[in-house]
């Protein structure tokens, strides 16, 4: 990896992703690219570029720009949203991601693209989910992430084109706050700990879901990408997951901090229908074994650090 064209990099991951990204391999190297501009030092420390990731011919066109080697296609609708609204994920999901395995099929480019937790259903076994087993999801989010993981398979095996990708769980860091996914939860409820001294929590009690901090997925990117491509058995996605928790037991830890922290619930029967047919805990050895993937950060030592992180930010 040289040089680097980042979608969406004003989410949740592209606006940390960038800023590693940079120090790694230099400013200049990182071209960040968003539907929208703002302030932020993904925009302001290095190039960055308007781009709809629905719009092949642009990607494209930057992509020969730069001259980059790498894409990595962040631009997406995450589960909640998208299943609000179906048809409008379907085609930035699978619109977006077809564009970015095209311009890689046609520049004989390295291509990162997350998969996710969300790519397994109710028929999935619920426990250590396998690396390789059912996946039949219910969401809309899920279809589009097995499509793009068999599309990323399709795309390697039939046109060369070096894929890579993971199946993120929910992600949790206080810099850029996640687009309306299921596990956001995990997010709001530190930001709400700190400012307000209680939650509610629209996931139930009892309902658990993989995560991971931040630091440690931006590192599995770098690492995946870094990766001798000769050891990587699966071009589709690699299970990955750090953390397994329901919603008391990051309360719990929470309350080691903040005493007083009150934790309530005010179920969202959408959400909470998403987060019932996703596992409780994925099994990422695969990772381990491929690519020498392990996660640095448990729940205490996240939960450190998030409050730490957020309470200077609110401060400020
Ligand atoms: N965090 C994502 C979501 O909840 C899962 O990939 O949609």
């Amino acid at each position: 990896m040289k040089k680097i064209l980042i979608t969406g990099a004003l989410g949740q991951i592209g606006s940390e992703l960038v800023t590693k990204l940079r120090a790694l391999y230099g400013n200049n190297n990182v071209i960040a690219t968003d539907i929208r501009r703002n302030e932020s030092a993904a925009v302001l420390s290095g190039p960055f570029e308007i781009l709809d990731v629905v719009d092949g011919d642009s990607m494209l066109k930057l992509a020969k720009k730069y001259e980059v080697d790498t894409i990595m296609h962040l631009a997406a609708m995450l589960s909640a949203v998208a299943e609000k609204k179906p048809l409008a994920a379907w085609n930035l999901n699978m619109g977006g991601l077809v564009n970015a395995l095209e311009v890689s099929k046609e520049l004989g480019l390295k291509l990162f693209t997350p998969s996710s937790i969300g790519a397994f259903g109710p028929s999935t076994p619920k426990d250590q989910t396998p690396q390789v087993t059912i996946q039949r999801p219910t969401s809309m989010y899920g279809v589009n992430k097995v499509a793009g993981e068999l599309l990323c398979d399709y795309y390697f095996n039939k046109f060369g084109v070096d894929t890579r990708s993971v199946r993120f769980p929910g992600l949790i860091s206080y810099v850029a706050p996640p687009g309306g996914g299921t596990t956001d939860y995990a997010v709001e409820i530190y930001y709400s700990a700190i400012e307000k001294g209680y939650y509610s929590s629209f996931i139930d009690k009892g309902t658990y879901m993989d995560m991971m901090y931040m630091p440690d997925a931006l590192e599995a990117v770098v690492q995946l990408m870094e990766a001798d491509p000769a050891k990587l058995k699966n071009r589709n996605a690699y299970n990955i997951t750090a953390m397994s928790f329901d919603p008391e037991e990051i309360g719990n830890e929470i309350r080691k901090h903040i005493p007083k922290f009150k934790l309530e619930y005010t179920v969202d029967p959408g959400r909470q229908a998403i987060a019932d047919s996703w596992p409780n805990s994925i099994d990422p050895s695969a990772a381990q074994r491929d690519w020498g993937f392990t996660a640095k950060y448990d729940l205490k030592k996240m939960t450190t650090d998030m409050l730490e992180k957020i309470s200077r930010k609110v401060q400020v």
